[in-house]
């Protein structure tokens, strides 16, 4: 993955536990382009890299805006940038991918809560600017958690976005009813929350009649941790037939990477799919965040940085 350097233009107070950043060119050049629901990856320290989802509109080329949510744990790399990053700081971040794109819809439900709702922001600003038919939804503890007030009351997101001060992880029914209540074959859905959102949201989704294919979703963090006992297992790559041991402590992705098999990553938590590779033979024990049930029942994709296997050997198309 291409680096780059990037400088700290500003740094604003957004929300409560909230800050935005604005990141440009060091010496003012464009910004390597990014769709809606693009992020960047950020070296916060050797060992500590963070995606962040870029939060202004796309056709920008001339900075990245990033919201970061200062977290309860002391080591995270949020808490890092909280307390470190500060106007005319440099930082190493990758160029923008996209893990979370808007597909052609009729109409599209943006829907964020909490920090998720960076990636909804830019997506807002891109249908807008294409003049596209959306709606969005904000779901917040309370006033004071709004993060990027005046965007949402710039003309073009303030008639089309409702804000919701009901709470995160109990949101309101009569909201969620409002909101799911007429799943059209051609409306999109697209979520993105911490998980205790996640889940109740894309739940009633579900409920209320809505197909796994209309509703996109991107996670921040892992809904939950492991709690299954790791075995050993082989990998065995499809090209050379090499075969590879993973052992208990070890993750596949791990593996490979010592191998010598270049596998793209970046959260190594199971929850962007950037390492997603195809499977061509054995079971899976999904642990991660990211594969949709129907992708696991098709059997056909792993996710090597935290899946395992039920099999005593995976064979994967490398
Ligand atoms: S690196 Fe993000 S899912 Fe594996």
């Amino acid at each position: 993955m291409t680096l780059m350097t990037l400088k700290v233009s500003s740094r604003r107070e957004e929300a409560e536990g909230v800050v935005a950043l604005e990141l440009v060119h060091p010496e003012g050049q464009p910004l390597p382009a990014f769709e809606a629901g693009a992020h960047i990856d950020l070296h916060i320290t050797p060992t500590i890299v963070r995606q962040y989802s870029l939060c202004n509109a796309p056709h920008e080329r001339h900075r990245y805006v990033i919201g970061v949510l200062d977290t309860q744990s002391k080591e995270g790399g949020s808490k890092i940038l909280h307390q470190t990053l500060k106007e005319d700081a440099l930082i190493a971040g990758s160029t923008p991918r996209n893990l979370f794109p808007l597909v052609p819809a009729r109409h599209s439900i943006l829907v964020g809560a909490g920090i998720g709702i960076t990636p909804i922001l830019s997506m807002a600003e891109a249908l807008s600017h294409s003049n596209d038919s959306f709606e969005g939804h904000y779901f917040v503890r309370s006033s004071e958690h709004v993060a990027f007030r005046a965007r949402f009351e710039a003309p073009c997101l303030a008639s089309r976005f409702s804000i919701h001060k009901d709470g995160m992880g109990g949101i309101d029914s009569g909201t969620l009813l409002s909101i799911l209540s007429d799943p059209e074959p051609q409306t999109h859905l697209f979520v993105c929350g911490p998980p205790g959102f996640l889940n109740v949201f894309c739940g009633s989704a579900a409920d209320a009649g809505w197909s796994s294919d209309r509703i996109h979703i991107e996670r921040f963090a892992p809904s939950s941790a492991p709690i299954r006992e790791n075995r050993p297992f082989y990998l065995r790559l499809a090209s050379s037939g090499q075969r590879l041991f993973v052992g208990e402590n070890q993750s596949a992705l791990e593996v490979l990477t010592e191998a010598g098999i270049d596998v793209p990553s970046s959260c190594e938590r199971g929850v962007c799919g950037a390492c997603r590779t195809t499977l061509l033979g054995g079971v899976a024990e999904h642990r991660d965040d990211y594969l949709s049930q129907a992708e696991r029942n098709d059997g056909e994709a792993f996710i090597p940085c935290c899946s395992r296997a039920q099999t005593d050997e995976l064979v994967l198309d490398l």
